[in-house]
């Protein structure tokens, strides 16, 4: 029987199709002669890194896929370990495969006592989550006796550890900063709702799971972002998997990228009730203020994400009441953006928008947001890490010196 989450994910198919055809585009779905001509932009806009066959996101469509499957249909029948399996591997794995895939990561999930000794032992809580979380990854690596072991083997099997152990990190760090006790993995449950079960300390609903689910699934992979590219970045000097995801992990903090999810939820509390909106608007654009959650480099159309959230977020935020005003004034707030953004500037709402009134419905703290964005995107970037790593070539762009070309060294008693 179709659940109400698989129609409602079903409609936010229909609705992105309906608006848009799916064409790809040639220019970025070609193989392409090397060394590549294309014009770039500031913040390497138009810049091509590489060739992928992990994912697409077509920007003026509004359209995401991994390995050629559509997110869609991914976050309506798949799960966020066979997602991850098939962006690492390249396939959606049988029966048995995905059993053996769930039995290693569900081995992994549980942190040996030299981990968890380690782990709590860090002082947590004193900064970002996001800074515990890179710290704790780093941990990690050092207990690993393959960690230096940069063969693609032994990187995929390091990848396999970091999905399933940066759930738990992210339980610890959770729980750890609301001054609990934190727990360790129940891996009767799937990934998604033992992360919720690590850090709330209650196992969610059979609802709410597949929503958490739904979620990392729409997270795990985005194209040659930030933090994607970061790790690759570090990977490409042949470093090693935990220090490309500490990188990763590093970018994605930021506000401008992953970071933004926890801004948006601080924007609807700053804006406090949907009467509020207009003025708050108004006086965010007199300041030039971005809008939280709004806008990207790539899409230039509705963020499929976002179509799969909004909806996933109204379901939510009416059995849980205490964010139901935050879904009412962030509904509005779109409206506001898109009316006055996008048609001119082609700004919508991104994944970010509406993930965080989900996250809060299901009892998550605010500053929690983007490490749960990065326990899915650890999917993406080892996947992308070692697709690189199989043809690897370092990076090395150049820097256009526009400084002057000699100047004569002055003694120290000599500078102004
Ligand atoms: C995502 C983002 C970093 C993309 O940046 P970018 O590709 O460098 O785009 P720019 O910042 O150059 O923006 C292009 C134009 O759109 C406007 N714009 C972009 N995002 C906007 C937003 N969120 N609110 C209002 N205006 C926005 C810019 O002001 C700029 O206008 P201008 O041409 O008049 O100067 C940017 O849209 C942003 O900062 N969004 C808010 C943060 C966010 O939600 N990040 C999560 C991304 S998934």
């Amino acid at each position: 029987m179709t659940t109400q989450i698989e129609k409602l994910i079903q409609s936010a198919k229909e609705k992105a199709y309906e608006e848009t055809d799916s064409a790809a585009e040639p220019a970025l779905t070609s193989a392409v002669e090397w060394p590549v001509k294309c014009n770039v932009g500031l913040g390497l806009e138009g810049a091509v890194a590489c060739e992928t066959t992990i994912g697409y996101v077509n920007g003026s469509k509004g359209w995401l896929i991994y390995r050629g499957l559509d997110c869609f249909d991914l976050s309506e029948f798949s799960s966020f370990e066979e997602t991850s399996y098939l962006l690492i591997f390249g396939k959606l794995p049988s029966s048995k495969e995905l059993a053996d895939f769930n039995a290693k990561l569900a081995e992994y999930r549980i942190l040996t006592d030299e981990e968890w000794k380690a782990v709590n032992a860090l002082p947590l809580g004193k900064g970002h989550p996001m800074s515990d979380l890179r710290t704790a990854v780093s941990v990690l690596g050092l207990l690993d006796p393959t960690a230096e072991d940069t063969r693609v083997e032994a990187e995929t099997e390091v990848s396999i550890k970091l999905l399933a152990k940066v759930p738990a990190l992210a339980g610890i760090i959770a729980r750890v900063r609301k001054g609990q006790e934190p727990i360790q993995a129940d891996t009767s449950l799937s990934l998604a709702a033992d992360m919720v079960r690590m850090m709330t300390g209650n196992a969610p609903s059979e609802e709410d799971a597949k929503v958490m689910d739904v979620c990392l699934i729409l997270h795990a992979d985005h194209g040659m972002n930030a933090s994607t590219f970061t790790s690759m970045v570090v990977n490409s000097s042949m470093s090693d998997m935990y220090s490309s995801i500490v990188a990763g992990i590093g970018s994605l903090k930021g506000p401008l990228h992953g970071g933004a999810n926890e801004a948006v939820l601080k924007t609807l509390e700053e804006i406090g009730s949907p009467d509020r909106v207009d003025d708050w608007y108004a006086n965010a654009r007199t300041k030039k203020k971005k809008v939280m959650g709004f806008g990207h480099r790539v899409y230039k159309a509705y963020d499929p994400r976002a179509r799969v959230l909004q909806p996933l977020a109204e379901l939510l935020s009416k059995r849980h009441p205490e964010v139901e005003k935050y879904y009412e004034i962030a509904v509005k707030l779109e409206g506001k953006v898109i009316s006055e953004l996008g048609k001119e500037k082609k700004i919508f709402p991104n994944v970010d928008f509406y993930s965080g009134i989900v996250y809060a419905a299901m009892g998550i703290e605010t500053e929690m947001f983007t490490p749960i964005f990065a326990v899915s995107r650890v999917a993406g970037w080892t996947a992308r890490v070692l697709e690189y790593l199989k043809n690897n070539r370092i990076f090395r762009p150049r820097g256009i010196y526009v400084g002057p070309a000699y100047v004569e060294y002055a003694p120290i008693d000599k500078r102004g």
